[in-house]
């Protein structure tokens, strides 16, 4: 089987995560590396091994034998990177969220068929390895049907600054930040069933909390604390045209005791939470059954999930199979997120 020629755009924190996985499968050639800043793209071209280094991504894309590209830049240029290596004849692996708009993501869409590239979206935590063994378990009916789930990701003192907290560049807060992740495990793991309807609530109560002293947390390389243009709570309530509902809540600070994550989802013959740590929840002869799988570890391994994303996009690539994260969903997503804003702009339902 010949090497994939594979380039990375954007050269920032989560580009390490792609580029350690690409070098560590065989099936990979580190053949191009692009970021606006060149120190940079330069320095990870060193530490990662790749042939060419770009700052123009019409350069890059110009190059007829790289062959698919990871997207790891800000949220704003997703939607129009993968558009441009699509029409470039290249396969696209974007980070999350597909765009900052649906509009976009249909345009994404469209480039797919348009080309007969591939896109994958990167909802990481579909390609844990505790994601896909539950996923066997549902998939064969050892849940029944899930009709409700059940997720949080609350930070108390937790909002990057830089672009994360920059609207224009980032299309929101948490909601589009972590909420992406918290819907997406949750409804594939419910079988992607179609969305009927949403309604959200964000807020903008307590800023970045960059007053708070004692406590550090996460900052992005251009951290500035007086800039923030972003919700810093956001919770909704999803309807499927299935029945089936979804309850999230997000934040990037809160007056919350401690940092939260948590995803459960509930069927009518079982229940299952994979996140902080895996269990089953089951009953048998009149008996309740709280199952611990006998697993690696019963929590996300991040480099593990990256590693078999990679790995899954690479096979998908040379093989032309569809991805278990197709562009499909990235536009799901999106429709669902966006309604959320909307939902909590207008204090109304919004209807798919
Ligand atoms: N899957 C996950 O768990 C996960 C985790 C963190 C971040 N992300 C996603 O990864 C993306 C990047 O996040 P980050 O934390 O690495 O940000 P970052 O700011 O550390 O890196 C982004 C890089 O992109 C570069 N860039 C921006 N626009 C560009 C363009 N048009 N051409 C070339 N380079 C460009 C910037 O110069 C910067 O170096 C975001 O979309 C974020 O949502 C995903």
């Amino acid at each position: 089987m010949s090497k994939l020629k594979v380039g990375v755009i954007g050269a920032g924190s989560i580009s390490e995560l792609h580029m350690g996985s690409y070098k560590n499968n065989p099936n990979v050639e580190m053949y191009a590396i692009c970021d606006l800043n060149e120190q940079r793209a330069k320095g990870l071209a060193d530490k990662y091994g790749f042939a060419k280094v770009y700052t123009n991504i019409d350069e890059m894309l110009a190059d007829p034998e790289l062959e698919a590209v990871s997207i790891c830049t800000w949220n704003n240029t997703h939607a129009s990177l993968a558009v441009k290596a699509l029409d470039s004849g290249k396969h696209v692996l974007v980070e999350k969220p597909l765009s900052t708009t649906v509009e976009e993501a249909l345009q994404v869409q469209e480039a797919v068929r348009r080309s007969g590239k591939l896109v994958q979206v990167g909802y990481v935590r579909r390609y844990g390895s505790n994601t896909q063994m539950l996923k066997q378990f549902i998939d064969n009916g050892d849940l029944g049907e899930i009709y409700y789930a059940k997720a949080s990701c609350l930070r108390r003192l937790g909002n990057p600054g830089g672009w994360f907290a920059d609207k224009s560049r980032s299309g929101g807060g948490p909601l589009i930040d972590l909420g992406v992740h918290m819907i997406d495990i949750c409804w594939y793991l419910m079988g992607r069933p179609k969305v009927k309807s949403v309604s959200g609530n964000t807020y903008n109560r307590l800023g970045n909390r960059s007053n708070v002293k004692n406590l550090n947390f996460y900052k992005a390389a251009d951290y500035d604390a007086s800039k923030n243009t972003v919700e810093d709570l956001a919770n909704a309530i999803v309807r499927f045209e299935n029945g089936a509902s979804l309850m999230v809540d997000v934040s990037f600070t809160l007056h919350a005791k401690q940092n939260e994550v948590s995803v459960k989802l509930y069927g009518d013959k079982g229940g299952c939470e994979i996140e902080p740590e895996l269990a089953i929840i089951t009953e048998k002869y009149d008996t309740i059954l709280n199952v611990t799988p006998q697993v690696n570890s019963l929590q996300l391994n991040v480099t593990e999930a990256f590693q078999n994303e990679i790995n899954h996009f690479v096979e998908s690539c040379l093989n032309g199979t569809t991805p278990i994260s197709p562009v499909e969903d990235g536009v799901e997503m999106m429709k669902m997120l966006c309604g959320i804003y909307e939902s909590a702009e207008t204090g109304k339902e919004v209807y798919f």
